[in-house]
Parts: structure tokens; C-alpha cells; sequence
């Protein structure tokens, strides 16, 4: 029997209506995609991200905190997930967050962040829909533009999905 979890039983991060309805129609019935839900803690959503890279779990308590903290910053952060509808557990998860500027006259970039599908799940398009249904979130807001840094490797990915490769990427690690 499915444990499936419908949107309307969930407290999520922001509303649903944001998902776009052509992702939500090409992905296959066994999946759903959604925002990130308060609950979302149970659903292996640390273990879906520790596929990207270290994850060090905060307890149940600090990961809804956290949550609380992000959402409370208005039209910052939409993160969401696809979930398995069978086990209802994640398989695939991301977010844009949106930056607001001065230039541009006072327009807005879209930062792809945390992209990551459980390896059981890659090759199945669902990155592909990740990335087109924060895609759509970025630009229904009206960002100008929407950007993210990967490795070389994902590039060919990130090609599929879209996207060009633009400028370099500098960091410093504290
Ligand atoms: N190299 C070449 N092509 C690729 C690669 C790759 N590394 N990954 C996917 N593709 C291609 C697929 O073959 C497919 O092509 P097709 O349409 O011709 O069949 C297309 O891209 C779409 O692939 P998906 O099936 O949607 O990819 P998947 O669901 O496996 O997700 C992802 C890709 C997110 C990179 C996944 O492999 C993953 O979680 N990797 C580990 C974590 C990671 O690197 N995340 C991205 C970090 S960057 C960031 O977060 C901004």
C-alpha cells in the first residue's frame, strides 16, 4: 500500500501552485515533486543531499528550526523535492534561492543551489526536472537571471538541462 503523503496534509515551505504543471505532468506517476515540507526530516531528505556532499545530521529539532529560519525570510529560499510516492521518501531534491539587487532596476537573480538525486534514482530524468521546475519558479518571480557553479563533470548536465557555461567561479574556504 502507498504511504504517499498528498501536498494538503504537509505544512510546506511555499506554496505549491509555484510547481510548474508541465514538470509536474512529464514526471512519471510513480514520483511526485513539491516544495520542501516540515516533516520532510523523516523523509530522508539529509540522506538524498549527503549524495552531493557531507552532511552532518542536526537532530529533527535544529532541521525544523533551520527550516523556520529560511522560510521566515520572505521570497528568499524555495526548496523542493521529488518524492517516491510508494515508500514516500525522497529521491531528488534542490533549490533557488533569490537574490535581490540594486542594478537592473532593482531586479533579481535566481542561485541554483544543492542539486542532488538518490543513486538508485539517477538517470531518470529526475535532475533534469529539478532543474526545469526551479527554472520556472526563477523566472515566475522574474529573476533576469538564473545561475549555478558545478564541477566540469556535470557540465555536460547542466548543458541538458539548459544551460550555457558562462565567466569562472572563484571561492575561499574559511
Ligand atoms: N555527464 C553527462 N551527462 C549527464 C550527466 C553527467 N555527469 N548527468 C546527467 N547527464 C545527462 C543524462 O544522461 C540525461 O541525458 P539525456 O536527456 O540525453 O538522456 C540528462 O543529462 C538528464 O539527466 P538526469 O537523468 O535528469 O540526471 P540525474 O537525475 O541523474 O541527476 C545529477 C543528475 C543531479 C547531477 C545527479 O547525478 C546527482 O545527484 N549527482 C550527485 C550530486 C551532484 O553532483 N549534484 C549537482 C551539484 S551542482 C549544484 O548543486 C548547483
Amino acid at each position: 500500500m502507498s504511504k504517499f503523503t498528498p501536498d494538503n496534509k504537509l505544512d510546506l515551505f511555499f506554496s505549491a501552485d509555484l510547481i510548474s504543471p508541465n514538470v509536474k505532468s512529464q514526471l512519471h506517476p510513480d514520483v511526485h515533486i513539491r516544495p520542501l515540507a516540515l516533516t520532510d526530516y523523516h523523509r530522508d531528505h539529509l540522506a538524498v543531499l549527503s549524495v552531493l556532499t557531507v552532511v552532518t545530521d542536526p537532530g529533527e529539532a535544529a532541521w525544523q528550526e533551520q527550516f523556520h529560519v529560511m522560510r521566515a525570510a520572505p521570497q528568499t529560499y524555495y526548496p523542493i523535492v521529488i518524492v517516491d510516492k510508494q515508500s514516500d521518501k525522497i529521491v531528488g531534491v534542490g533549490n533557488v534561492f533569490i537574490e535581490r539587487k540594486f542594478l537592473r532596476g532593482l531586479g533579481s537573480v535566481g542561485h541554483i543551489e544543492d542539486i542532488a538525486v538518490d543513486k538508485n534514482q539517477q538517470g531518470k530524468k529526475l535532475g533534469l526536472r529539478i532543474i526545469e521546475a526551479l527554472t520556472y519558479i526563477s523566472e515566475n518571480i522574474g529573476c533576469y537571471k538564473t545561475i549555478l557553479n558545478c564541477s566540469d563533470a556535470n557540465i555536460p548536465f547542466y548543458e541538458k538541462c539548459g544551460y550555457q557555461k558562462k565567466e569562472n567561479e572563484m571561492a575561499k574556504y574559511a
